[in-house]
């Protein structure tokens, strides 16, 4: 990354300070002729040397890797945050993205009028929004890290969901039993690399904004295909359409 070196952290001797021994005074002003602010340092007139000093910012913020780049393509606020934990989102963001495009075709689908299962269709068009919303989340996190959102290809998903021995209800909840699970895995990759690049705040943008809820959402749709196993076609399945009406809880 290019960085523009700048003389911007210099420490300066002013003997007119106003202020008592040993301190240091902090003042900025605006560079009539660069392009921006600088921060100065200037020091008082005592020259007796510091003593128990542990931190000196002015000193620690000379080091060019603290200095601010100029270059209008490059992210200001990007700080540890490697290319690895960069693509690693946009991953997660395809991921959420084409979850969410198999719950918008499942929604289609039990909306048909000669399908008419009314609970279900709810069910997968609140799930399809919530994975948007997850994609969503992903792209704010990826931006407030000075990361660069890439979006990729979705893959077209199935348009019939019948199935001839499980029916289409136990078949859609089957598959979005495996999506969850598979969803989870990739977190939990997004989740080792940001432990392997020792970002700890990927780690825990992770661990608190979706591993919890995966592991709910997980547990909620394997109840769903337990019920469906119980209830079996026809009839049972009306029942559990209903149950779904009034429940209202995506995945
Ligand atoms: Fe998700
Ligand atoms: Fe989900």
């Amino acid at each position: 990354m290019l960085l523009k070196v700048a003389p911007a952290f210099a420490l300066l001797n002013t003997p007119n300070s106003t202020l008592g021994e040993n301190l240091l005074t902090y003042k900025s002003f605006s560079a009539k002729s660069g392009n921006g602010f600088m921060v100065c340092a200037s020091k008082g007139t005592n020259h007796k040397p510091l003593t128990g000093v542990v931190f000196e910012p002015f000193e620690e913020l000379k080091k060019e890797f603290m200095l601010v780049p100029s270059l209008p393509q490059v992210s200001l606020a990007r700080q540890k945050y490697c290319d690895e934990s960069e693509a690693v989102i946009n991953e997660q963001i395809n991921v959420e993205y084409n979850v969410s495009y198999v719950y918008h075709a499942m929604y289609a689908y039990f909306d048909r009028d000669n399908v008419a299962l009314k609970g279900l269709a709810k069910f997968f068009k609140e799930s399809s929004a919530e994975e948007r919303e997850h994609a969503e989340k992903f792209m704010e996190y990826q931006n407030k890290r000075g990361g660069k959102v890439k979006l990729q290809s979705i893959l077209m998903p199935l348009t019939e969901f019948d199935h001839v021995e499980k029916g289409d209800a136990l078949y859609a909840m089957e598959l979005a039993l495996s999506l969850e699970k598979l969803t989870n895995e990739k977190l939990l990759s997004v989740h080792a690399v940001a432990s392997r690049n020792n970002d700890v705040q990927l780690a825990d943008f992770v661990e608190s904004e979706f591993l919890g809820e995966q592991v709910e959402a997980i547990k909620k749709i394997s109840e769903y295909v337990a019920q469906l196993r119980r209830v079996g076609q026809g009839h049972g399945v009306w029942h559990f359409d209903q149950m779904l009406l009034q429940e209202g809880a995506a995945a």
